[in-house]
Parts: structure tokens; C-alpha cells; sequence
């Protein structure tokens, strides 16, 4: 299995890399990529780690040597948000470097699957979609918008409302990845029941979680230690299923459905990425209208990214 990461001396990076370095089956590749002078150092740094994972990092102008062979490649390059951003704000840079990459992986290894982190998520998926359509190699069974950090956090705060141990609760969480197109359903959780405030308010700090870490870090940055942690639980789903283990991951992935073209589905994953995209069930009332009211929302989001290719 070889599994690359680009932008992997940023915050997420470092700490994606480091759990994959621990956590990837014996015989792995770990590919590291970023523009950033320091990657090579981090590359050695994990490289002394005794794991039977082989690290190496490539530099700005190496991209193509790092993506050589890739089954699995995750994407955490780009500007996080800082305090009074939100995730759209980041678009007219991220945009640009998700295109740049993708362009790279359709060149180089056209068959890998793709994790997207880089915000603004809703559109930074379009956008690769369209990219890997215009090289001809665009397969939806193998883009992913890694939404898992929705999902862990959700499962957290509850667990810390109701007194539960974190690793028995699942929570669903569909839509998108920003402010309200984030849905969790919380009337899906099970052996455990909800008062309308609290319904409302977990609801809202779902939402808004992204947003506590941005303040609380104070222009430091977003989330990278539980995004590290989401996209690597992410990542070895993905092997485990390439390794003909039966998983369900909650993921943002191109639909068939009316909802809007990408939705975050429960996802059954095989070796070929997509097995199965599974239905959502039946939503609440409150879960239902809070649907309605982002769907506007989150396929204008999708449409900006399908323009941004298309109309370059
Ligand atoms: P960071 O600034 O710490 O790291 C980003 C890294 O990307 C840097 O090392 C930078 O050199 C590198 N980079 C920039 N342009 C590049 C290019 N063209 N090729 C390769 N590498 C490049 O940022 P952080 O905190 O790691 O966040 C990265 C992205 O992940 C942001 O867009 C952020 O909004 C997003 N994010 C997504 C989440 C999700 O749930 N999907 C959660 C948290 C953050």
C-alpha cells in the first residue's frame, strides 16, 4: 500500500503522517510532499520511528516522484482559516493549489483514491472532480471529501453530555463540510434520546466546532491534531477495505440523489473505493428542515468549484 500526503509539513500533515507511520499495515509506503523546505526533515524525523513503514519526503519541485504508485493520496495542503474566517474565505488560494495537485495525480497515478481535506471542502471536491474530468480519468467511486472529523467530533460531544464511553457512540453526520450544510442526526443515535434544546445546541456546536478551534488557537490556525486523527481513521478505512475488510465511513462523495450533486453519505468502501453508497434514513422533522435550508446553500458551493474549472 502506498499512501501519499500533500502538504504533509502543515499541522494536519505532521500529524496525519505520524499516525500513518504507526498505524499502516507492515509494508507500507508513506509518500510525504509539500512545498515547504522543511519536508524532507520531516520525512527523516518519522523515518526513525521503528515501524515497518517506509517514509520519504519530496520537495516543491518532486510531485510527480512522490505520486508515482499511489493507491491512497491525501490532500491537507493549503491556508487554514484564522479567527473571523470561514471555510469559504479560503477558497481563492486553496482553490488554486487543490487544482494544481489533482492535474498531478491525474498524470501520475489516475487509479488512486483521493481524500480531499482542503477547505473549503464543499467546493475544493467539485473542483477536483472537474479537474480529473478534464484530464479524462475522473472515477466517483475514487474522490472522497474526508468529512470524518464531523463525525468524531459529534460522537465526542455527545459521549460528553450523556456520560458515555466516546468508542460505543456513532453518530451520522451528512451534507457538507461547513456551518449548517454539516448535518448531524442526532435522532439516528442509538440507546440514546435528545430534549429539543439539546438537540439544538449539540446541533449548533457540531456546526460551529471547526469555529472553537479557530478561536481558541487565536490566529494560530485551524484543527490539526483531531483532523489528523479524522483523516488518518479515514485513511485506514480505506485499506482495510482495499484489503477486503467490510467499512462504512461517512463521506462526502459525488450522489445520484436530488439532495445536491455531492453529498456526505454513509459509504460502504471496497478495494475500488465506492462499493455502495447507502441511504441516510429517515431524518427527524427538525433534521429534515434543517436540510432544506442548506441544500441552497451547499450547491452553490459545488457549483463554484465546477466553475472554477470550467470557466478557467
Ligand atoms: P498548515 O498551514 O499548517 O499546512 C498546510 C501545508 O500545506 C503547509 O505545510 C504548506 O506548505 C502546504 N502547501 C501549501 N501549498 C501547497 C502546495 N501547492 N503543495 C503542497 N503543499 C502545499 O494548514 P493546516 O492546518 O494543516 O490545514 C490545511 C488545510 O486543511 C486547510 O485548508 C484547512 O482549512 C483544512 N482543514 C480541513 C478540515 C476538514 O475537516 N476537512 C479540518 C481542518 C482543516
Amino acid at each position: 500500500m502506498k499512501v501519499a500526503v500533500l502538504g504533509a509539513a502543515g499541522g494536519i500533515g505532521q500529524a496525519l503522517s505520524l499516525l500513518l507511520k504507526t498505524q499502516l499495515p507492515a509494508g507500507s509506503e508513506l509518500s510525504l510532499y509539500d512545498v515547504a523546505p522543511v519536508v524532507p526533515g520531516v520525512a527523516v524525523d518519522l523515518s526513525h520511528i521503528p515501524t515497518d513503514v517506509k517514509v520519504k519526503g519530496y520537495g516543491k519541485e518532486d510531485l510527480n516522484s512522490a505520486l508515482e504508485g499511489c493507491d491512497i493520496v491525501l490532500i491537507p495542503a493549503g491556508v487554514p482559516r484564522k479567527p473571523g474566517m470561514d471555510r469559504s474565505d479560503l477558497f481563492n488560494i486553496n482553490a488554486g493549489i487543490v487544482r494544481n495537485l489533482v492535474d498531478a495525480i491525474a498524470d501520475t497515478c489516475p487509479k488512486a483514491c483521493i481524500g480531499v481535506i482542503t477547505n473549503p471542502v464543499n467546493t475544493t471536491v467539485a473542483i477536483a472532480a472537474e479537474a480529473l474530468k478534464a484530464k479524462g480519468v475522473y472515477d466517483k467511486n475514487k474522490l472522497f471529501g474526508v468529512t470524518t472529523l464531523d463525525v468524531i467530533r459529534a460522537e465526542t460531544f455527545v459521549a460528553e453530555l450523556k456520560g458515555l464511553n466516546p468508542a460505543n457512540v456513532h453518530v451520522p453526520v451528512i451534507g457538507g463540510h461547513s456551518g449548517t450544510t454539516i448535518l448531524p442526526l442526532l435522532s439516528q443515535v442509538e440507546g440514546v434520546s435528545f430534549t429539543d434544546d439539546e438537540i439544538s445546541s449539540l446541533t449548533h456546536r457540531i456546526q460551529n466546532a471547526g469555529t472553537e478551534v479557530v478561536e481558541a488557537k487565536a490566529g494560530g490556525g485551524s484543527a490539526t491534531l483531531s483532523m489528523g486523527q479524522a483523516a488518518a481513521r479515514f485513511c485506514l478505512s480505506l485499506v482495510a477495505a482495499m484489503r477486503g475488510e467490510n467499512v462504512v465511513e461517512y463521506t462526502y462523495v459525488e450522489t445520484n440523489s436530488d439532495d445536491a450533486r455531492f453529498f456526505a453519505h454513509p459509504v460502504r468502501l471496497s478495494a475500488n473505493g465506492v462499493e455502495e453508497i447507502l441511504p441516510y434514513g429517515k431524518l427527524s422533522d427538525f433534521e429534515q428542515k434543517a436540510k432544506q435550508d442548506m441544500l441552497e446553500g451547499l450547491r452553490g458551493d459545488i457549483k463554484l468549484g465546477e466553475e472554477f474549472v470550467n470557466k478557467a
